[in-house]
């Protein structure tokens, strides 16, 4: 998760408790130190950075993954370095990664990130017919998930047209006798084991879980923004446009509100980070915005986030939060 959320620290702590760590590579730089020059270096180092946090955590074992955003400029760049510091798997969304193949190497697993099977039938195609490879596993993102959502507002507003299972009957038609092979993750809500059960009855393989690990000791937001989330009931989500150029599920903010009354943050763009952002017409800069949530600035910050909030009560560990999952497997 970005900005700064899911990074070395949490990915280390997931991957020691049995699961698959990832880092979210955007935004890693120093807006302020490279508003010159360097950003894309920076970038780079800061990542690196990161994978070694989690290889100490983790003294080097388990599964990692970074997930590189589609939209980002430097996407190339960042795929690249997390393949050359020796990650288990690249995980790609947030537009479609028809390229990624042609950034690493044989042995990095790679692991789209869709939400419709016609996303994944352009996948499979342009993967197959330029590179001959087909993904190692296939991230699934429901209408209810968090952060950027592959999804038009009218699916949104009914999200029961484009619900997780009828994606997931898309997908393996799209698949055909492959979806043996090729896990399915599912990403949308998952913060008990409940939530994870019902997945694997459907056929999942596994789930991706975000907002629910942004209240652990080990996310990178501040204990003053984690303190939103766990106030915020799901009356307080929306959906907002983002500078992505996708609709973004957030927390009813400050600055959701004056964005929706037509309002336009003032601020420089240091770099161009989003392929498709235009500063001129965008109302804010996300990138600011999320570096804010982060700090936990109420006023200024874009608070991303699933549906499914209501259950998120207090911080946790990422050890305890997991134990519990595994616990309630058990009983
Ligand atoms: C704060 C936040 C940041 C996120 N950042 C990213 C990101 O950098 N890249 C990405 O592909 N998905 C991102 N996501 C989406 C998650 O990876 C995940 O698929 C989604 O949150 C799952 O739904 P859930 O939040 O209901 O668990 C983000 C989600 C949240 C809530």
């Amino acid at each position: 998760m970005g900005v700064r959320i899911g990074v070395g620290r949490l990915a280390g702590a997931v991957i020691n408790e049995g699961g698959i760590g990832v880092i979210a590579s955007v935004g890693l730089a120093d807006i302020d130190k490279t508003l010159n020059a360097g950003y894309i270096e920076d970038s780079e180092c800061k990542l690196v950075d990161e994978i070694r946090i989690a290889r100490s955590i983790t003294g080097s074992k388990g599964p990692l993954g970074v997930n590189v955003m589609v939209a980002l400029t430097n996407y190339e760049s960042l795929v690249r370095t997390a393949v050359k510091e020796g990650v288990d798997l690249i995980i790609s969304g947030a537009g479609l990664p028809l390229r990624l193949p042609a950034y690493v190497d044989e042995k990095t697993a790679l692991v789209p990130v869709v939400s419709s099977g016609r996303a994944l039938k352009l996948v499979m195609k342009t993967w197959r017919s330029k590179y001959d490879r087909v993904p190692d596993a296939i991230i699934l993102e429901g209408p209810l998930c968090g952060g950027h959502l592959g999804f038009s507002y009218e699916q949104i507003e009914h999200p029961e047209t484009c619900s997780i299972d009828k994606i997931l009957a898309e997908a393996r038609e799209v698949l055909g006798e492959e979806h043996k092979r090729i896990p399915l993750i599912a990403a949308e809500g998952v913060t008990c084991r409940a939530d994870i059960d019902r997945y694997l009855a459907m056929g999942f393989a596994g789930v991706q879980i975000g907002t629910r690990f942004i209240c652990t000791a080990e996310s990178g937001m501040e204990r003053k923004g984690q303190e939103h989330y766990i106030r915020a009931c799901a009356g307080d989500v929306t959906v907002v446009q983002s500078p992505v150029g996708l609709p973004v599920r957030v927390l009813r903010s400050p600055l959701v509100e004056r964005m929706l009354s037509g309002q336009r943050e003032k601020f420089k763009c240091p770099y161009k980070c989003l392929i498709t952002c235009d500063m001129k017409k965008v109302p804010f800069c996300i990138a600011q915005a999320l570096l804010a949530a982060r700090e936990g600035d109420w006023e200024n910050g874009l608070f991303m986030t699933g549906c499914n909030v209501d259950p998120i009560t207090q911080i946790t560990t990422v050890k305890e939060f997991i134990a519990e999952l595994l616990q309630e497997a058990n009983v």
